[in-house]
């Protein structure tokens, strides 16, 4: 299904409320897709038949969306991690050259077992997601707690965050050969934020 909504994200004709749906579909499938990575603590518990070993995820998870597309992720991954606190970075990238700027950034204590899972649909350069995991290290945030969810990632924006971070767990739905010249993800599916808020 993840190729089904990639699809419909990627089409031009896709409309608002066509292009949100996949979004949030998709970034259902990827949440999930990382939950099945954690591991849960075992437990005896009482069902009203007897006594089992089941299994609970009890640890802290920190949501950080990268301002503003990275909100489209928001919705699916609290309908799975209800108690997560939510974190932002506002990180803009200039239109000159694409270096990415960090504009705002509010972030709740990080403990440091806790998941931190960073989310930006698009994964061009790597810049954006470099900046936003240097103010994480800031914090004590370890890559080896991190995971970032992407919908479209270039090819040289996985290398670029991977050479300096090879512990952190990248998801991403998809692969990309190239950049443009104004470092727009090709094929990819063109401004995310633009479709996304409909401006
Ligand atoms: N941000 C986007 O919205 N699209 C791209 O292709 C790259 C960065």
């Amino acid at each position: 299904m993840k190729d089904h909504f990639l699809t419909l994200l990627r089409r031009r004709e896709t409309d608002t409320a066509g292009f949100r749906f996949a979004a949030h579909r998709l970034a259902s499938l990827i949440a999930q897709e990382i939950a099945d990575e954690l591991p849960l603590k075992a437990e005896k518990i009482h069902t009203p038949m007897g006594e089992t070993t089941g299994a609970s995820f009890d640890k802290e998870v920190v949501l950080i969306p990268i301002l503003r597309a990275g909100l489209a992720f928001l919705p699916a991954f609290l309908a799975l991690f209800k108690n997560a606190s939510i974190g932002f970075l506002g990180i803009r990238r200039s239109e000159k050259d694409a270096h990415p700027h960090l504009y705002y950034q509010n972030l709740p204590e990080i403990r440091s077992d806790a998941y931190v899972f960073l989310l930006d649909p698009m994964l061009a350069t790597g810049g954006t997601a470099n900046l936003a995991l240097e103010t994480l290290a800031e914090k004590g945030v370890s890559p080896a707690m991190t995971f970032l969810a992407n919908f479209i990632s270039s090819q040289a924006g996985i290398e670029s965050v991977q050479s300096r971070r090879p512990r952190l767990k990248i998801h991403t739905a998809a692969v990309d050969p190239h950049l443009d010249s104004k470092k727009v993800i090709v094929p990819g599916l063109g401004d995310f934020g633009n479709r996304y808020f409909g401006t």
